[in-house]
């Protein structure tokens, strides 16, 4: 097998379709999962016809422990190796932390922290034995701004990864791995209905704040190449955590106090 193979997450739909024909238009095969096995199937009939690389598709939910191996499984039963890993898939849990159910949470941080550090330290020592690994770890511009109310672990999750991405960075790097963590800001994709904050959202934010999937994943895509540790796509986003950086952390958090409740469901 001649090409490389890129493992994306989440890849049913928004970010994570549009990082598989990203790195399918950079000539990788690339293996899909997410939970809706019929999206996935015809993304990849999709990627197929259109960049003639070869496809597989894996339906997985990350949230059970077990998943990540019944994937990596799947893949070698397949005879592949991972080069690239995109750790796509998330959510939003709306509502205050008190009052969702510890159930709920427990999915959450399974899908949104152990899951893909379980993909990244598996994939690792594969990547740097070959001496060749790409790993994107889809963050968002919320894991650089102080936490606000409402969907409680979604910024500390995103920090996390924001945090680990930068570990991992200066760890494997002279590995031949890169390790960039992608921190979109508001972005198309099913995310807002999902998590049903899209008419919340849409009223609260103007046009030139979001941008396409496809352009986040593009940012996402050259970063790693260029090896760059964090990736903030878009102006208006640069500016928004620079300034976070800039302004003493008590006003962040008032500003978040004031701003967050515009797009989060309390
Ligand atoms: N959209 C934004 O404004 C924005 C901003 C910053 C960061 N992000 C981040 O970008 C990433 C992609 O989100 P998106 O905007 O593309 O949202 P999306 O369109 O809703 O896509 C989310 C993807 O995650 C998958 N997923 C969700 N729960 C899963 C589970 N339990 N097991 C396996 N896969 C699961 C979904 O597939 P199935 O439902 O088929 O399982 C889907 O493919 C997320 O990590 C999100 O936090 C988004």
């Amino acid at each position: 097998m001649d090409r490389r193979l890129a493992l994306v997450t989440g890849a049913s739909a928004g970010i994570g379709a549009a990082f598989a024909r990203i790195f399918a238009i950079h000539g990788y095969d690339v293996a899909l999962t997410a939970r809706r096995a019929e999206r996935l199937e015809s993304l990849a009939d999709e990627i197929r016809m259109q960049f003639g690389v070869e496809t597989l598709t894996v339906s997985a939910d990350l949230a059970r422990p077990g998943a990540v191996d019944e994937v990596l499984a799947h893949l070698a039963g397949h005879g592949r190796v991972v080069d690239a890993l995109v750790n796509n898939a998330g959510y939003g849990l709306p509502g205050r932390f008190v009052d969702t159910a510890w159930a709920d949470q427990q999915a959450f941080l399974q899908v949104m922290v152990t899951a893909p550090c379980e993909l990244a330290h598996k994939l690792l020592p594969g990547m740097a034995e070959r001496r060749f690994g790409r790993i994107v770890n889809v963050a968002s511009l919320a894991g650089l701004v102080p936490g606000a109310a409402g969907h409680t672990l979604y910024a500390a999750s995103k920090a996390l990864l924001v945090r680990f991405s930068q570990s991992l960075h200066l760890e494997a790097g002279a590995d031949g791995v890169h390790v960039t963590a992608l921190c979109p800001g508001f972005t198309y994709s099913e995310f807002h209905d999902v998590n049903r904050t899209r008419a919340q959202v849409s009223s609260a934010t103007p046009p030139w704040l979001w941008l396409e999937a496809d352009e986040v994943a593009a940012a996402g895509y050259e970063a790693v190449e260029a090896n760059r540790a964090v990736c903030v796509p878009g102006a208006p986003n640069k500016a928004i955590a620079a300034v976070a950086k800039l302004i003493p952390d008590d006003w962040a958090l008032a500003l978040m106090a004031s701003q967050g409740k515009r797009f989060r469901k309390v």
